[in-house]
């Protein structure tokens, strides 16, 4: 998936079109983004991933020129965000993570005032709605009030919204939370196709499925970038092996690893538990001699590839154990 998202379409990757240097933003004793340093090439799809309160949505607001950073610069198509803000909005579209649609006015009708918002010329107006419509799958709810749309229709109509003015750059801000998994897949064949049509697109999300999708990634903790890379190569930092089994007693098997020397880590993986080991064979006998003494059985022991939701618990852990001073 990265390898096509990377050079599949015939962009020229190596175009910086976003670049961030020391990019800071606080709110009073908040640090809500701390010290960013973050180069997008032209023709991604870069997810933004981090948990609750991490900084991703002021990272857009920042690059979108709607908020200022407290110190630091960023620059967005070679314009600074600060004394280019007029020049970055007409390039940019920004899905923000409330996106509000008038929910008395039809999907039509929503259209129709967003690109009046945007001075889309009547032109090429109409032409450009009916595209959208079909694009957005929207074409046949197209007289519908917007309060009356499903939740993903929403989200593609905000989408449609977003890009009536063409921008060449989309920030999407969780685009797809509270969304089924049905409509979540049709939103990024969407977003595939716009990637294929060229444009740059920055998306938050909480979905690691999602993430996987994307051509580099962002983890955001506490207003830093902690890890900044393929999804693959963020797969791959995690340290040695996992090996996934489903213990008798769960909570106890899991406070039993926690305090056992030859793991490094043990994350819940519904009813099984993922063990982080260094050799597949010790972790193995380990696992059995500790769970076996405390009378915990183990079943279906097995190694797995550890998955970017492994992968970005595990970063996230190291750095708080870190921070913690441990
Ligand atoms: N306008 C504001 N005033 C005060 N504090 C703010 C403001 N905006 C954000 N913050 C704080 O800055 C930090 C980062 O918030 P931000 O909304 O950027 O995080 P996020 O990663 O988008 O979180 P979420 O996943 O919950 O959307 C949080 O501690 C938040 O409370
Ligand atoms: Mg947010």
């Amino acid at each position: 998936m990265a390898e096509t998202n990377q050079s599949g379409n015939g962009n020229n990757h190596h175009e910086v079109i976003i670049q961030t240097r020391k990019l800071r933003r606080v709110f009073g004793k908040t640090v809500a983004v701390d010290g960013l340093d973050l180069t997008i090439y032209r023709g991604e799809i870069f997810g933004l991933v981090g948990p609750d309160g991490a900084g991703k949505t002021t990272t857009l607001r920042l690059l979108a020129a709607i908020m200022d950073p407290t110190s630091g610069s960023a620059t967005v198509a070679g314009y600074d965000t600060v004394r280019d803000a007029e020049a970055i909005k007409e390039r940019i579209g920004y899905m923000a993570q409330v996106f509000s649609l008038y929910g008395d006015l039809s999907v039509d009708e929503n259209l129709n005032f967003f690109a009046d918002v945007f001075g889309v010329p009547r032109k090429v107006r109409q032409e450009r709605i009916e595209r959208l419509l079909e694009f957005a799958r929207l074409t046949e709810f197209r007289k519908r009030r917007a309060a009356k749309l499903s939740g993903g229709m929403q989200k593609k109509l905000g989408l449609a919204c977003t890009l009536i003015h063409e921008p060449e750059i989309l920030y999407l801000d969780e685009p797809t939370t509270g969304v089924d998994p049905v409509s979540r897949r049709e939103f990024w064949d969407i977003l595939t196709d716009l990637h294929v049509q060229g444009v740059t697109i920055v998306v938050s999300t909480p979905y690691m499925d999602e993430a996987e999708r994307c051509s580099r990634v962002g983890l955001m903790y506490q207003g830093q970038l902690i890890e900044c890379d393929t999804p693959e190569a963020i797969r791959k930092r995690v340290p040695g092996k996992v090996l996934q089994f489903l213990p008798s007693d769960r909570l106890k098997a899991r406070a039993i690893l926690r305090n056992t020397p030859q793991i490094h880590e043990v994350q819940s993986f519904g009813e099984l538990l993922n063990v982080f080991v260094d050799d597949v064979k010790e972790g193995e006998q380990v696992i059995r001699e500790v769970l076996g003494k405390a009378g915990i059985s183990v079943s279906n022991l097995r190694q797995v590839q550890p998955r970017m939701e492994e992968a970005f618990v595990s970063l996230i852990r190291r750095r708080a154990r870190a921070r913690a001073g441990g």
